[in-house]
């Protein structure tokens, strides 16, 4: 007999992860892949975090500072805030568990914009919640005034991801200001920020002036798996109201962050070259793969963010599929209900040259137009979101 497991459990979908160009590469016997799934850092660690790697090495026999104060000490001077509203996580996923195992009830709600990062809902449905999806605006933006709308009595946490995942967009400061003015002081807002290094836009909030401001508390999540280059380590942290900072410590394992994670960390911080290159790298790499989409006709997401959706006209599945015969690795949205539509992070140039090369040959494998699409018109021509581009 099987030990029982809660409905809530057992209806799960498990989070569908970037395929590892290693599972690639076994199970289609091909070497020499590339991957432009997960949105990670093309050029690597920096030089720095490497150097903090192998000095921590011989101190492996010591358990891990369990406050990891070094780096939490760095991250502090460096953003201007007290020390206690630090909070190290195993990557910044384990801070969105620990918000939610720390003020979230079963049966209570949680909000998210859909589609965002999938791992809000997921950990919710974990721990018996109600996660409330409310969809993106008609031009791919959140929709903070539904949001807002949509708040119960039940809401214990608002996440709203900025630029978002997978669009790419960010939310406007003054949009944002408005929606906290709108919500119950109750309410934990999370501002997920993986990927605000990449933004460009001066107009969008910077998640640290709102720490400890009046209104509903607001928790700032941030990483070192993008622009830092470090995601195989899993670092990243949370700064909100010490206090707040205090109960999410109370539900963390005592070595949630490991000594190797913790050194390159603080080493990678000491690398503004190696952030200003990453930088660079992406914003180039973004324009040029912008260009080179709209010269086949197709539409996209302009994007705040390392990555970004091209609307691809035969199901992203499938698409997947014969990329990954071509030896790169992209998303397929269709696990977040976009069924057309592929995402992919901006590489190195000689990456994004062979993307764009693969993809032309994929697409006229498939013969671009599928059956369940017949009767409409040709693709440039045919109707993309209003939040995309196409020529
Ligand atoms: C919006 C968003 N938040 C958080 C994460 C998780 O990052 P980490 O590697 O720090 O757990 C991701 C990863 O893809 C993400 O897209």
């Amino acid at each position: 007999m099987k030990p029982s497991v809660s409905d809530h459990i057992a209806r799960i979908v498990p989070y569908p992860a970037g395929k590892p160009i290693e599972e690639l590469e076994r199970e289609y016997g091909i070497c020499g892949s590339i991957k432009l799934a997960s949105n990670e850092n093309p050029l690597g660690p920096s030089p720095k975090a490497t150097q903090a790697i192998v000095s921590a090495m011989s101190k492996l026999n010591r358990y891990p500072d369990g406050s990891g104060f070094y780096l939490r000490k760095k991250l502090a001077e460096k953003h201007g805030l007290p020390f206690e509203s630090i909070l190290l996580g195993n990557g910044s996923n384990e801070i969105i568990e620990l918000v939610i195992r720390a003020f979230m009830a079963p049966g209570d709600e949680v909000m998210m914009p859909s589609p965002s990062f999938l791992l809000y809902q997921l950990v919710v449905q974990w721990m018996g919640g109600r996660p409330v999806a409310i969809p993106l605006r008609e031009d791919l933006g959140i929709d903070l005034d539904k949001m807002a709308q949509a708040v119960s009595a039940k809401t214990k946490v608002i996440f709203l991801t900025n630029p978002n995942n997978p669009t790419g967009k960010v939310i406007a400061r003054a949009d944002f200001e408005a929606f906290l003015q709108k919500i119950p002081q109750s309410v934990a807002v999370v501002l997920d920020e993986a990927y605000i290094e990449f933004s460009t836009n001066p107009d969008t909030p910077r998640g640290f002036d709102y720490i400890g401001a009046k209104g509903p508390t607001v928790i700032v999540l941030r990483t070192f798996s993008k622009a830092y280059g470090l995601a195989g380590l899993r670092i990243g942290f949370g700064a909100m109201d010490p206090e707040v900072a205090g109960f999410l410590n109370r539900v963390r394992q005592p070595f949630n962050t490991n000594s190797l994670a913790q050194a390159a960390a603080v080493g990678a911080l000491d690398d503004d070259e190696f952030l200003s290159l990453t930088q660079q790298t992406t914003w180039n790499g973004l324009e040029f793969l912008y260009k080179e989409i709209e010269k086949m006709g197709l539409a996209y997401v302009p994007s705040e963010a390392n990555f970004f959706l091209i609307e691809v006209p035969c199901q992203a599945r499938e698409l997947f599929e014969a990329m990954l015969r071509r030896g790169v690795i992209i998303r397929s949205m269709a696990s977040y209900g976009m069924e057309r539509f592929i995402r992919i992070s901006a590489g190195l140039p000689e990456e994004n040259m062979r993307f764009i090369e693969a993809l032309r040959q994929a697409l006229a494998q498939i013969g671009q137009i599928d059956s369940s699409r017949e009767g409409e018109p040709p693709v440039p021509g045919r109707r993309v979101p209003s939040g995309a581009k196409s020529r």
